[in-house]
């Protein structure tokens, strides 16, 4: 069964999404930006069923841990070195591909929207797997110093959607940062 593959990332202009293990933007909390990743990445569209969050090491590690695992979803956590999952995660998967496979065969019944929630290279992957494609963006219109970033959303692979169910359209403003939520849909090849 081919699924949608979403992605959900916070990107500042130069397509940075981290800085120092932390959101580039730290101390300063976004918490309407983050009730909206928390709305969309753990809001199944079918009862009974919950939506499943795939992570590199470094991501999970970067989430507070009295927040960890995130709630009402199934937490994937990628590592190449990690031997059974960190504290706290359900699965561990040894590469992306493994991951989808966790997804579609053995956690199948359980699973509804698959997200990938960073960092880098998790993206990267999620870009270029086959399928059809949804990455949520948050174009946070400040720039903060960066050392982690998203790879290019190339126009000749992605289209952005002119507007999303559930994804407000206007301007936003929090803590004296203004943002943008965006929905980009990978194009057919
Ligand atoms: N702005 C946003 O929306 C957003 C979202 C997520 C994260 N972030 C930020 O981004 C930073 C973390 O991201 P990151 O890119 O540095 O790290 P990351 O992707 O979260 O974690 C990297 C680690 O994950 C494992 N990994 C990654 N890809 C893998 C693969 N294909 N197969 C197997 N294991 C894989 C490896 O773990 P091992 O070394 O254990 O093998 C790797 O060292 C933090 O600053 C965080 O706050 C921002």
């Amino acid at each position: 069964m081919s699924r949608i593959l979403n992605g959900i990332v916070a990107v500042c202009p130069d397509l940075g999404i981290g800085s120092n293990g932390n959101l580039p933007w730290h101390p300063v909390r976004l918490a309407n930006e983050f009730k909206h990743f928390r709305r969309m990445t753990a809001t199944p569209s079918v009862k009974d069923k919950q939506n499943v969050v795939i992570m590199g090491r470094r991501t999970w590690f970067s989430i507070p841990e009295k927040n960890r695992p995130l709630n009402n979803r199934i937490n994937i956590v990628l590592s190449r070195a990690l031997k059974a999952p960190p504290a706290g995660a359900h699965h561990l998967a040894p590469d992306f591909n493994s991951a989808l496979k966790l997804v579609d065969v053995e956690l199948a019944d359980q699973v509804d929207q698959v997200w990938v929630i960073g960092g880098s290279s998790l993206y990267k992957d999620l870009m270029e797997s086959p399928g059809t494609k949804r990455l949520f963006v948050t174009q946070i219109l400040k720039q903060f110093e960066c050392d982690t970033f998203l790879p290019e959303i190339r126009p000749d692979r992605y289209r952005l959607l002119p507007e999303f169910p559930g994804v407000p359209p206007e301007l936003q403003k929090e803590n004296g940062i203004q943002y943008r939520f965006e929905v980009y849909e990978s194009i057919e090849q």
